[in-house]
């Protein structure tokens, strides 16, 4: 293998259990160089458990990990040239912006002049140039976690994982905060392990999302592809809004799939690739996809019903539509084209057959 093939990190079927209970459950993970990677996961799930494997920690129960191809089996979080950027690992308050910064470059033995310029260097990365001589709490909630990442990465370390880093932060700042920490990432081409609850930052973010689920990789991809083809009712429900319809039985029809539903309904979709007919138990549609038919406009997947709940929200609705007594359909729709619609309308919908997505489970 060229060193060019050797992944940052590398987890092979890493396993932690804490007495009985088995916390992550053989997790398989590549990341290449200078990937900005999200492990999404609902709380309790074993994210957290997973990085201080990768820091070093804690070590796996079984299991192999390594950075940049070597095994980290006994290696130290010291030694493993990996940057830190954990909720729970404050500024220190007594030191400067500028001395906090300094901290991680003073523990490698760098020089005095080759921490100034790294310090300067880390600052202007997360645009706090003039902050030096501030204290912590002098700083707003954004500014110290920029320099917390400032301090993590003024080491230049090939690796930097984040733990919720902006969990504490108001909605406005975290969003900005995203956009921000995506771009400090491209302009170091650092491989970033970002650990979130929060499926709207990971999507914005990464290269690649993990979705865990009870200690186990639920899927893992593009967010983008995780997004339009969920490989399960967990994941698709977890990320985005989605109706999620049983389906009574499966049948072939010209290449396509016809799934019935309660209350003979029945829509096409397409066949998933990997998936029998028998073994499909449910469908995902995103409310975006639930269209507002025109009228008279032949389409497949073509539904009535009425609305039975709406909720203005701007610049689109959210529409709840009864399509038959128990099937009730969540529709996205924008304000301008609801045009006099409202509670007890009845109207028809339609449904691109690509947009349906069959599950097994
Ligand atoms: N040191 C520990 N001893 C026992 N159980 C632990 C320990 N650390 C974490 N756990 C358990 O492991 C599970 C996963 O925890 P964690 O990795 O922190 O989840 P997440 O970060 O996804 O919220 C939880 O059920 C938690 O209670
Ligand atoms: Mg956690």
């Amino acid at each position: 293998m060229s060193p060019a093939d050797v992944a940052d990190i590398e987890l092979v079927d890493v396993t932690k259990r804490y007495g009985d209970h088995l916390v992550v459950d053989q997790i398989s993970l590549n990341v290449p160089k200078g990937e900005f990677v999200s492990i999404l996961g609902p709380s309790g799930c074993g994210k957290t458990t997973t990085l201080n494997m990768v820091a070093g920690f804690h070590s796996p129960s079984s299991g192999r990990i390594r950075i940049r191809g070597r095994d980290q089996a006994g290696v130290p979080p010291e030694k493993r040239n990996i940057g830190l950027v954990f909720q729970n690992y404050a500024l220190f308050p007594h030191m400067t912006v500028a001395e906090n910064v300094a901290f991680g470059l003073k523990m490698k033995g760098t020089s005095k002049s080759e921490t100034e310029i790294g310090v300067r260097r880390a600052l202007k990365s997360v645009h706090l140039e003039g902050y030096e001589a501030r204290y912590p709490k002098e700083l707003s909630g954004g500014q110290q976690q920029r320099t917390a990442l400032a301090r993590a990465i003024a080491p230049q370390p090939s690796v930097l994982l984040l733990d919720e880093p902006l969990s504490n932060l108001d909605l406005k700042l975290r969003e900005s905060m995203r956009v921000e920490l995506k771009e400090i990432q491209q302009q170091l081409g650092m491989t970033f392990v970002y650990v979130t609850h929060d499926q709207e930052e990971a999507m914005a973010m990464s290269d690649r999302v993990v979705v865990m689920s009870g200690g186990v990789v639920a899927q893992a991809g593009p967010p983008v592809d995780i997004y339009q083809n969920p490989a399960s009712s967990f994941v698709a429900d977890f990320i985005g809004k989605s109706n999620l319809l049983p389906v009574e039985r499966a049948e072939f029809v010209d290449g396509d799939s016809r799934l019935i539903l309660r209350n003979g309904l029945s829509l096409i979709g397409h066949k998933a690739p990997g998936m029998d007919l028998d073994q499909i138990r449910l469908c995902c549609i995103r409310p975006e996809n639930v269209q507002l038919a025109v009228p008279g406009e032949a389409s497949a997947n073509r539904l009535s019903g009425r609305i039975d709940k709406m909720v203005n929200l701007g610049a689109h609705v959210d529409l709840w539509i009864e399509v038959s007594p128990d099937v009730v359909l969540k529709a996205l729709v924008a304000v301008r084209r609801l045009q006099g619609l409202e509670v007890g309308s009845q109207v028809d919908v339609r449904i691109e057959p690509s947009a349906i997505q069959p599950l097994s489970n």
